[in-house]
């Protein structure tokens, strides 16, 4: 499987999303210049080939990945097959003689539901004291090696875990938890996903142009990139700013129109963007397919050449004429169910 000189590894992926989670990692990946190699998927596992640091960054920065470890092995998903493969891992490549490890073995998505967890996690912590003879310590509290196994429904993935998303740290800014409320916010698991999309790397100059309460400024933020916040209305933008304050967060905010944007050529190495919708948003009264065609046009001009816009519209709204594919290709678009009468849709561009 692959080459010998990056280790693969396991990605366990938020379930509330089919597409999002994969590109969001290939996207993460891409930004912070890793090379990597999509393997097999299995529900919500996927195993890329990339090296660990990558996975670690790339875990920390998403929205969508919940965890991820390094793989040791992976073998069908019967307790006698993962016991064999056990005896055959060399644990002295990972592990001391003074090591203090853990195990934690995880279903994904409620499979085997007749397997008994904590029985499979006691036969692999004792395989690995008896590889160890006996001189490792098992601490489950805080392990400085944390050995994690993985079931599907036809595969068990093992490894040593390497980073996990920090749900706390999202939760914290979710909008009603601001100084400055906004109905039109999204949420920040999607905002972090639409941030990543866009590729915008640590030192980054990220643009959103219909910036709002600054959901997308602060997930940007939080990954490195340095914000900056055009939007046409002064209240919002004061409130943007107060949200972004609270959150000790350096930020630009400029009230202007984003279809006359007052930066110099080529300034922006990344945009994210969600225009207003025409509901609870103003729009003031221009059509937001037309609306955002008009804003697209002008970003050719400040976004650097080969990086990326990544905006969401309403789906009945999105139609593939408001791009100028002379200067503009779809990457990828991805459709995220909000309720009855919101449908996103995330369209990812590559400048050209
Ligand atoms: C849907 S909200 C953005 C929400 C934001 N993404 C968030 O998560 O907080 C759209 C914003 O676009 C602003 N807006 C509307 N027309 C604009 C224009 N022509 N130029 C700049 N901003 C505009 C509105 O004032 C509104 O705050």
């Amino acid at each position: 499987m692959g080459s010998v000189h990056s280790p693969w590894c396991a990605f366990a992926l938020s379930g509330t999303h089919l597409t999002l989670p994969v590109a969001e990692l290939r996207a993460s990946l891409e930004a912070e210049g890793y090379s990597y190699e999509l393997g097999e998927q299995q529900g919500r596992v996927i195993l890329v080939e990339v090296d660990p640091q990558g996975a670690l960054i790339a875990t920390r920065r998403s929205g969508f990945v919940n965890y991820s470890m390094q793989l040791i092995f992976e073998c069908p998903m019967k307790k006698s097959e993962i016991l064999r493969a056990m005896n055959k891992v060399d644990f002295h490549l990972w592990l001391n003689n003074s090591t203090r490890f853990g195990v934690r073995v995880t279903r994904i998505h409620r499979e085997q539901k007749q397997l008994d967890i904590e029985e499979l996690q006691g036969k692999i912590g004792s395989k690995i004291c008896r590889a160890m003879k006996g001189k490792v310590r098992v601490d489950l509290e805080v392990p400085e090696v944390l050995f994690l196994g993985l079931i599907t429904t036809a595969r068990f993935y093992f490894g040593i875990f390497i980073a996990a998303r920090n749900r706390r740290e999202f939760n914290k800014r979710r909008s009603p938890l601001r100084p400055f409320f906004n109905p039109d916010t999204i949420h920040p698991k999607i905002a972090r996903a639409m941030v990543n999309l866009s590729r915008s790397g640590s030192g980054d100059m990220f643009l959103d142009p219909f910036c709002g309460s600054g959901g997308l400024l602060l997930e940007a933020t939080s990954i490195g990139s340095f914000p900056i916040g055009i939007d046409n209305d002064h209240r919002i933008l004061w409130g943007c700013r107060r949200n972004l304050d609270y959150f000790e967060t350096p930020f630009s905010g400029i009230c202007a129109d984003a279809r006359n944007i007052p930066f110099r050529s080529q300034s922006i190495d990344a945009i994210a963007t969600d225009p207003p919708y025409g509901r609870s948003s103003s729009t003031r009264k221009s059509d937001i397919a037309t609306l955002l065609k008009a804003s697209l046009t002008e970003l050719t001009d400040v976004l650097t050449t080969s990086r990326y816009i990544c905006f969401a519209i309403p789906l009945e709204h999105y139609n593939e004429s408001i791009i100028d594919s002379k200067e503009y290709s779809i990457v990828e678009e991805h459709s995220v169910y909000v309720h009855r009468s919101l449908t996103r849709h995330i369209v990812v561009l590559k400048r050209k």
